[in-house]
């Protein structure tokens, strides 16, 4: 084994959401095991939130993985500005303020020790949405790795800002149909296929601040990592690559269905696998909203109707904070006696496990880039209703571009009738065939990618060499 103080070392900061969180901690051990030495940050309220999920008090979540494969990986964490205790969920601008405007000044200081105390660090690893990275790098030396979550496209688009602006396409919400056809790279895409706040005409709000100073703040970056793969966004990435360097290196995530050795849940997962044993293979649906987004409680109600209507067995995963409001219950009256056996409701569960089981067929998802990722990984159609920020781009790669999905709420508002119609398309039939066939030949194209000589893995290759080569 290389001496600790030979190994390359590098901060790695996630964004403190679990969508972002958990490639975060993928990406740091395919770092570890290349021979880095990665010393990982979250934010108090993160590390407070997988350690609680854990029923524990003070778990470092890289404990097992140390233990069981000696990589060199190092946890600590940082405030973001806000009490442990504040409700990040209710409060959400708040959230984001405190990350925009306070969050830099404590992740300096942090910095500072790490660097002070060693091993030398020459590298920092930040999430493409924060603000401060590419300046907080210069101020210690170091060379900054952007990591950017979601597909490519929805990375040029924000990249693009400036050309939306100048084309009457930024915040044209409703005002405009006709198809942006300027970006480099991006043949066509539809206004309402931008993310949600590209669509949004107010500049003011604390998301359009943040989104506007970190694609200003990425232009400094050394390098930028992408979750996605080369295949599927061919002409995105060689336009961004022009630009920058930009490598494709996804799917980021563990691919062997297991439970990961790395507690990275903000909340406790229940079981679902006992159940879905006892159910038919593809005869159950799975349904989640991911991590972050809220659902307007009259469509949470047509969705669960719609449900019901469907007459398919599923699981659904409902957060606690699903509606943004203090609704403890948000379901109809009635909807759990209604459903019986034929249904699970859960808080949160092990996803990745869950869509590997033979019994799930189909996926009502909000398209959260990861859970897209999974979900082709593990070769379940999706149905797509997505709520919010990059949802919107995903679907049309999903549904319009790799055709492994199809609609459901295209027209607002939901409805119970759609939801159960589509339910059924996406469960039976000879759509449902279709769907099956070609999420095959999608998944074939990720583990290509994933193989030695594929395109992510050489990417993966090709960036570390340009990492080590930086700072020779
Ligand atoms: C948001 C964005 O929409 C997404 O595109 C971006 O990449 C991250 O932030 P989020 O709502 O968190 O996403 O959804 P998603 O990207 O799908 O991530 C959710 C993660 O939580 C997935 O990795 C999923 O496996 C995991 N999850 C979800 C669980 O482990 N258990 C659950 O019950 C639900």
């Amino acid at each position: 084994m290389v001496d600790s103080q030979e190994k390359p070392h590098a901060i790695f900061i996630p964004y403190p959401l679990q969508g972002h969180v958990i490639p975060s901690v993928h990406l740091a051990i395919k770092l570890a095991s290349r021979g880095f030495t990665i010393t990982f940050i979250n934010t108090h309220s993160v590390h407070h939130k997988t350690s609680k999920a854990q029923h524990g008090g003070d778990t470092d979540i890289f404990s097992t993985v140390r233990r069981q494969s000696g990589l060199d990986i190092r946890y600590t964490t940082v405030s973001d500005g806000l009490p442990v205790e504040f409700d990040r969920s209710l409060n959400h601008d708040q959230f984001m303020a405190a990350l925009l405007h306070i969050f830099s000044a404590h992740v300096e200081e942090v910095v500072a020790e790490i660097v002070k105390k060693g091993p030398p660090v020459s590298f920092l690893i930040a999430d493409t949405f924060f603000v401060w990275p590419s300046k907080v790098a210069k101020k210690f030396g170091l060379k900054y790795v952007s990591f950017w979550t979601e597909p490519a496209l929805v990375f040029t688009l924000y990249y693009h800002m400036d050309l939306l602006r100048k084309n009457g396409h930024f915040g044209c919400l409703d005002a405009r149909e006709d198809p942006i056809d300027y970006i480099p790279g991006v043949r066509s895409i539809d206004p309402k296929d931008m993310t949600s706040y590209l669509q949004e005409s107010d500049t003011s709000t604390v998301c359009h601040q943040i989104n506007f100073n970190a694609f200003n703040d990425v232009r400094g970056a050394d390098f930028v990592l992408c979750n996605t793969v080369q295949e599927h966004e061919p002409d995105t990435i060689s336009a961004l690559q022009s630009k920058m360097p930009f490598y494709a290196i996804g799917p980021i995530f563990p691919t062997g269905f297991t439970k990961s050795i790395v507690a990275t849940s903000l909340w406790s997962e229940s079981d679902c696998t006992q159940w879905l044993n006892t159910k038919p293979p593809g005869s159950v649906l799975y349904v989640s909203f991911g991590s972050y987004a809220h659902v307007a409680k009259n469509d949470l109600h047509e969705i669960a109707h719609g449900l019901l209507l469907s007459k398919v067995s599923f699981i659904w995963v409902l957060r606690p904070d699903i509606v943004s409001s203090d609704d403890t219950d948000p379901l109809p009256v009635g909807f759990k006696e209604d459903i019986g056996d034929r249904a699970m409701i859960i808080p949160w569960c092990c996803q990745i496990q869950a869509l590997a089981h033979p019994s799930i067929g189909g996926f009502l998802t909000h398209n959260g880039w990861n859970s897209t990722l999974e979900s082709i990984w593990c070769q379940v159609p999706l149905l797509c209703c997505p709520l919010y920020t990059d949802q919107f781009t995903n679907r049309k790669l999903v549904v319009d571009d790799l055709k492994v999905g199809i609609n459901l709420c295209d027209k607002r508002p939901i409805t119970r009738m759609e939801v159960s119609e589509k339910i059924n398309r996406l469960m039976s039939g000879k759509s449902k065939d279709t769907l099956k066939k070609a999420i095959k030949d999608v998944k074939k194209t990720f583990e290509n990618a994933l193989t030695k000589g594929g395109s992510s893995e050489t990417n993966f290759d090709r960036f570390i060499k340009d990492l080590k080569a930086s700072i020779e």
